[in-house]
This record gives C-alpha cells, sequence and structure tokens, in this order.
C-alpha cells in the first residue's frame, strides 16, 4: 500500500479502506508521509468526500493516535459536551456548575481561544490562580469528591488531530463535514466519553453558516457515536449574534456567575437549561428532558450550581472569592457606550464580526502565541430584536488600549444592521439530533 495509489483512489472518487485510512493516519503522524501527499488526499477528500463508514474509520484511527483516556475509575456515566464554537459561548462554566449540582460528574479537557472564537481556559483564567495543570490522578480525585474538574488537552490526546487539523488549517480543508465530524468526535471519544452532547451552533459566527449544514454535521457526529456505542445527541443552536451580553474573557465569568445566581441573560440561561437536561438524560440521571429542566432549573434558584462554582475554582488554585465579588475579577480601564444614531430595530448582530471587535481590543488570539487581556471586551444592552432609539446604549466597550479601541469600535459598529420594520427573530434552538 502506498500513498500515491490511496490518492488516486480518494481523486476517483472511490472509498478507502479501514487498513489504508489507518495506513496514513499512522504513517502521517509519525512522519513517514510528507505534507505534500497528505495535502492531496485531505484536498481529494475535501472534494469527493467521504462516506459514513470512512468518516468513522477516520475517527478511530485519530482517537487511537495517542493515548485514551481511561475514565473509570470516575463513578457514573461521563458526558462530555462540546460545543462547535462561538462568539461570547461561556456555557461550559455555568453549565458544567449545574450538572455537577445534579450530581453528574464532569470531567472537562478544554482548549483555548483561537481567532474570532473564545476558549473556556482563557475565560476561567480570569480567576487568578486557576490552573488547569492538574495530574491525572487529582483530576479524578476532584471529580468523584465534588463532581467537576477541567482540564488543558494533553499533547497526547489524538495528536493526529492536532497534525492533521494544522495542515488542514493552511490548505483550506477545514470546512469538510467527514474532517469536522471526525476532529471533533475523535477528541470526545479519546477523553474518555461515556456519552456526548454536541451543541452544534448554525449562523454567521459558526463554522457552518446554513442550518442544512449544521444539520448534516450534527447528523455525521451522532452516526459516529452510535457507531463506536457512546449515546451522543445534539442540539442545533442559533449563533447569527452572540450568545448572552457579554463578550471577552472576565465579563464573561461574569455573565455566567449572575446566570448562576439567576439573573443571567435570556437566551444564555435558556441554552445552559436545554443543553444540560439533555446531558442528565445521557448520564440516565432522569427519564424526561422536562425532568432534567426542572433539575436544571433548581440548581440555579437554590444556589447549588454556584455553590459548586465557587468550590470548583478554589479547588484548581482559583481565588473563590471572587465568584461572591465578581466585580474584583480583571476589569479594564475604560469603558465606552456605543449609542444608536437612528431610531428602528435590531435586525443582527454580525457574531463573526464581534468576535473580531473583541479580538482587536486584545481578548483573543491572533495566533496561538498571542497574550491576551482577560478584562478587555464587550457587554451588551440590546440584541436582535430589540427595539432601538436614537441615542440609546447598543453596547458597552471595554478597553484598555486607544489604538485598539478606535479599531474595535469601527469594526463593532459595523456588525449592526438596524431598520425600522420589526425583525423576524430567530430562534435559538433550531432542532435535536439523536
Ligand atoms: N473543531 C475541531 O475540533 N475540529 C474541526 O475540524 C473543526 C472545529
Amino acid at each position: 500500500m502506498g500513498m500515491v495509489d490511496i490518492i488516486k483512489k480518494k481523486k476517483n472518487g472511490e472509498a478507502l479502506t479501514k487498513e489504508e485510512i489507518n495506513y496514513f493516519v499512522k504513517e502521517y503522524t509519525e512522519g513517514n508521509i510528507p505534507d505534500y501527499q497528505a495535502a492531496a488526499l485531505l484536498m481529494a477528500i475535501y472534494f469527493q468526500k467521504m462516506n459514513q463508514e470512512e468518516t468513522a474509520f477516520l475517527t478511530e484511527a485519530m482517537m487511537h493516535s495517542g493515548k485514551v483516556v481511561d475514565l473509570s475509575a470516575i463513578d457514573g456515566i461521563k458526558v462530555d459536551k462540546h460545543s462547535t464554537g462561538g462568539v461570547g459561548d461561556k456555557t461550559t462554566i455555568a453549565l458544567g456548575a449545574m450538572v455537577a449540582a445534579c450530581g453528574v460528574p464532569v470531567a472537562k479537557m478544554s482548549g483555548r481561544g483561537l481567532g474570532h472564537t473564545g476558549g473556556t481556559i482563557d475565560k476561567l483564567e480570569s480567576f487568578p490562580g486557576f490552573s488547569v495543570e492538574l495530574s491525572i490522578d487529582d483530576f479524578i480525585h476532584n471529580v468523584n469528591d465534588i463532581k467537576i474538574a477541567v482540564v488543558g488537552q494533553t499533547q497526547d490526546l489524538a495528536p493526529a488531530d492536532k497534525t492533521l487539523y494544522a495542515l488542514r488549517d493552511v490548505t483550506s480543508t477545514v470546512d469538510n463535514l467527514s474532517l469536522i465530524a471526525s476532529s471533533v468526535m475523535s477528541k470526545k471519544l479519546a477523553a474518555g466519553a461515556d456519552a456526548i452532547l454536541l451543541d452544534v451552533k448554525t449562523g454567521n459566527g459558526a463554522f457552518m453558516k446554513e442550518i442544512d449544514d449544521s444539520f448534516a454535521l450534527a447528523k455525521e457526529m451522532v452516526a459516529i457515536g452510535s457507531k463506536m456505542k457512546r449515546d451522543t445527541i445534539a442540539v442545533i443552536t442559533d449563533m447569527e449574534q452572540p450568545l448572552g451580553f457579554a463578550v471577552g474573557n472576565s465579563l464573561e465569568v461574569i455573565e455566567a456567575i449572575e446566570t448562576l445566581k439567576g439573573n443571567g441573560p435570556a437566551d444564555f440561561t435558556e441554552l445552559c437549561i436545554t443543553l444540560g437536561s439533555y446531558m442528565l438524560l445521557l448520564a440516565k440521571k432522569v427519564s424526561t428532558v422536562q425532568q432534567g429542566r426542572a433539575e436544571m432549573e433548581k440548581v440555579i434558584s437554590n444556589r447549588k450550581a454556584l455553590e459548586v462554582l465557587k468550590t470548583f475554582i478554589e479547588r484548581q488554585g482559583g481565588d473563590g472569592n471572587l465568584v461572591d465579588n465578581p466585580e474584583l475579577l480583571p476589569k479594564a480601564k475604560n469603558v465606552y457606550i456605543l449609542k444608536s444614531n437612528k431610531d428602528g430595530y435590531i435586525h443582527g448582530i454580525h457574531a463573526e464580526t464581534v468576535g473580531l471587535s473583541a479580538l482587536l481590543l486584545g481578548a483573543g488570539r491572533e495566533t496561538k502565541a498571542s497574550i491576551i487581556d482577560l478584562s478587555v471586551g464587550i457587554v451588551f444592552r440590546k440584541k436582535a430584536g430589540d427595539e432601538i432609539m436614537s441615542g440609546e446604549p447598543l453596547a458597552e466597550i471595554h478597553y484598555n488600549d486607544e489604538v485598539k479601541f478606535q479599531q474595535a469600535l469601527e469594526k463593532l459598529k459595523s456588525a449592526y444592521t438596524i431598520e425600522t420594520d420589526k425583525p423576524i427573530v430567530r430562534p435559538l434552538v433550531y432542532g435535536i439530533v439523536t
């Protein structure tokens, strides 16, 4: 078997065998296949596509390219949640605490942000001292003890995905259904999940901009899950405008804390309750989604989830007092109020443009080496569908650097569509794939 034959086969639209896919993944990860051949195969896959069986083979090969985490020492069904990424997506922070407060183990491997989307670890590092550098033994101990722990993705978790993803990034082959599905699912499976809940975003701020593509991706990932004998549910949710009001690391943490106190934005609170109810269902903690919703609402109203968040932050070295006093989290020096220059209704706040605006402020990374400013970001006062009068505040811009602020301001202004007629507001949840 040789790479030229494998590339040729895929170029001609034929399905690859398990052996061929295993050969490619293993040899490429070990450095025995040059980038130009791997890139040619990726492009052939991009145009000719893979069927569901090939996608599952690719997932399995990437999952086994490094260590598969054994979480069997953790009691209960471990349900992992994955979001395909978005702007203002602080879900793991609030949702993790809510699910843990219901007694379901949350053993989470998270990532850092890159480009216009943020990462959970960066957000959590708004708590001074907080660290995701836990040994696997401490990780397991914490989950058994307090039901929640978050670690960074280890280098040896699905290393084939890491190298292939980097190559996809520079060969314009990221946005292929099979390649995204296998990339996401290989990491979830390698991280030791018993069951998987996928939050598949749709809209301009998401990987998949069109609803049909988001459903297709969800179906592909659910099919992989069931082939790998993991209960998997996907919820398709909106990412046409940012989630909640806050975008930016410590600003999002404050919003997550407020949500656990029952004062969160309606869309973000609803998303956490919906996703959490499906996680409880997957964990077999409840037998209906309605029961799951009731449990989620309960841990907000009795403040149990808030207590769990505080304990979790402290357990990983952070200052838990900031959960009680979120005003002490990193704060930008200046706040500018962006006001509307006309009367009307907000038809849209373009999520990707907002993400890029936050990036210009310094909230995100342009490259892996960029240093981020945890305190800066944007807080919306109004969202899509809201009426606005000329001179009324649209959003707050929290900033530290005047030059960055000017660039971000221009960008943010371009994110708005304000018209005189009342818009049709997009739903938060488009559907469920099981
Ligand atoms: N996220 C991933 O982990 N992989 C992809 O291919 C796309 C998004």
